[in-house]
């Protein structure tokens, strides 16, 4: 196990070049199943559910070969087995997609229920009605989701909330189904329209991607592709409201600003100075943030990914600020950490009433989900002292070298290992 150790009150200098989209990466990955031939994906990020990921694949039967750091190429064309069990999805939320993409490849599959971070109820309903519309039996046996379809046919889809994981099961399912799909009240986040990008350059046949009607004609065959990813629009968002809270002046590369602006028109309102280029944005502060009212909202609204992470900046703001979420049931379980380290935050419900303090100071906090953790590298960047953090694996999800990256810019921020003592203390 390990730990983060950060000296807090360094500004953030110089710069820092974004990976590809962790969300984008576990839909595409599995989309791979369906070609025909090898696939060569580049720009993967680093991170550990794309690492769970590809091993799955290989349970499966997919042949992997690393050409260079972030970049595979993956040959589906022996996968054999439709069983995604519960180790090989070590409690992912994206493990889901293998029952659209096997559905797809071979009209079968078993899957282990989709874990992920903890926001309270995570439903797949929505995902079983697309499957099902789609002419697929579905039930739960020995704990696992199956799938099972004599043929799949296009149907006309509505989903009753707009769901990310949805959208993109139902669009590997029914890419390769008989005639045409329509998805309704479809999402639009940047991942949705790169992971069609990407089933178009294999030969589907996907219209409408990142607007709220997606249709799909279905086609026989899918061929093998080279394909780069989307950068991280969460992972750049992250980076940006780092400096913001930390203060100071960095330059994020490799990102489309097109997809980061509902988060810089919110850090703009905080007092940044944020500066948009063609493929990079520089973020500068060099004052006490402005409070700030946000709600999270499916895409285009503000990502309720970044929630977590602005909330913090947030704790330090002139004034109260209200941060409603409007994605997910509960996703304020980081407020209990930061109030540790003095924030002054008042949760009800989905609600958040946020009491800016001057500053924030250290101590022992937990990374309690993936986002959160970010939180918690951001408070610890801006606050006095030294902040440890706990359950880093969940950051390593998520985020690539975020120790090289944020030490890049100044930060002192150091992996330490943790050493269990209950052992030595038993034998005591
Ligand atoms: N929902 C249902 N029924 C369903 C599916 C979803 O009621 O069948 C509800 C959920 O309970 C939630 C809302 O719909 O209230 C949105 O859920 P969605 O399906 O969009 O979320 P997801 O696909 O499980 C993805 C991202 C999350 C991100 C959400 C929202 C991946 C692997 N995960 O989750 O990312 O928060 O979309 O944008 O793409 C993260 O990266 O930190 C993360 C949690």
């Amino acid at each position: 196990m390990e730990k983060f150790v950060i000296n807090g009150g360094n500004a953030l200098k110089g710069e820092v070049r974004i990976s590809g989209a962790k969300n984008a990466a576990v839909a595409i990955l599995p989309a791979v199943l369906l070609s025909d031939e090898p696939c060569v994906i580049e720009n993967l990020p680093n991170i550990s559910d794309v690492t769970t990921l590809l091993k799955a694949m290989q349970c499966l039967g997919a042949q992997i070969k690393t050409i260079n750091k972030t970049t595979v190429e993956i040959d589906p064309r022996h996968v054999n087995s439709f069983v995604v069990s519960k180790k090989m999805a070590e409690g992912m939320r994206a493990s889901s997609y293998f029952l659209g993409a096997l559905l797809g490849r071979l009209k079968r599959a078993r899957v282990s229920p989709p874990g992920g971070c903890d926001f309270g109820v995570r439903p797949i309903d929505q995902h079983i009605k697309g499957f099902e519309a789609l002419g697929a039996r579905m039930t739960i046996e020995n704990g696992m989701v199956d799938a099972k379809a004599q043929q799949l046919s296009g149907c006309s889809i509505y989903l009753d909330v707009v769901s990310v994981g949805a959208t993109i099961n139902i669009m590997l399912a029914a890419v390769k189904a008989n005639g045409l799909t329509v998805i309704e009240n479809a999402a639009r986040e940047p991942h949705i329209v790169d992971l069609a990008n990407f089933l178009n350059s294999m030969g589907a046949n996907i219209m409408g991607a990142g607007t709220g009607v997606i249709k799909i004609r279905g086609v026989k065959h899918l061929s093998g592709t080279t394909y780069s990813i989307i950068p991280d629009q969460i992972e750049a968002g992250t980076y940006m409201a780092a400096a913001v809270a930390a203060r100071g002046d960095i330059l994020v590369t490799n990102v489309t600003p097109k997809h980061l602006e509902s988060i810089i028109a919110k850090l703009i309102e905080i007092g940044a100075k944020v500066t948009e280029y063609d493929e990079a944005v520089r973020v500068q502060m060099t004052r006490r943030p402005k409070k700030c009212n946000i709600k999270t909202m499916p895409h285009p609204g503000f990502p309720t990914d970044m929630q977590p992470q602005i909330a913090t900046v947030l704790s330090l703001a002139d004034g109260t600020s209200i941060v409603t979420e409007g994605v997910w049931d509960s996703r304020f379980r980081y407020v209990e950490q930061l109030t540790l380290m003095g924030a002054d935050i008042q949760v009800d419900g989905k609600t958040a009433v946020i009491t800016g303090v001057k500053s924030l100071n250290s101590a022992p906090v937990r990374a309690v989900d993936l986002r959160a953790g970010a939180a918690m590298i951001i408070a610890g960047l801006a606050a006095n002292g030294t902040t440890e953090i706990e359950e880093i694996d969940h950051i390593d999800r998520g985020y690539e070298n975020v120790v090289e990256k944020f030490s890049a810019l100044g930060a002192d921020i150091k992996r330490v290992p943790v050493f269990d003592t209950a052992p030595m203390l038993k034998q005591a």
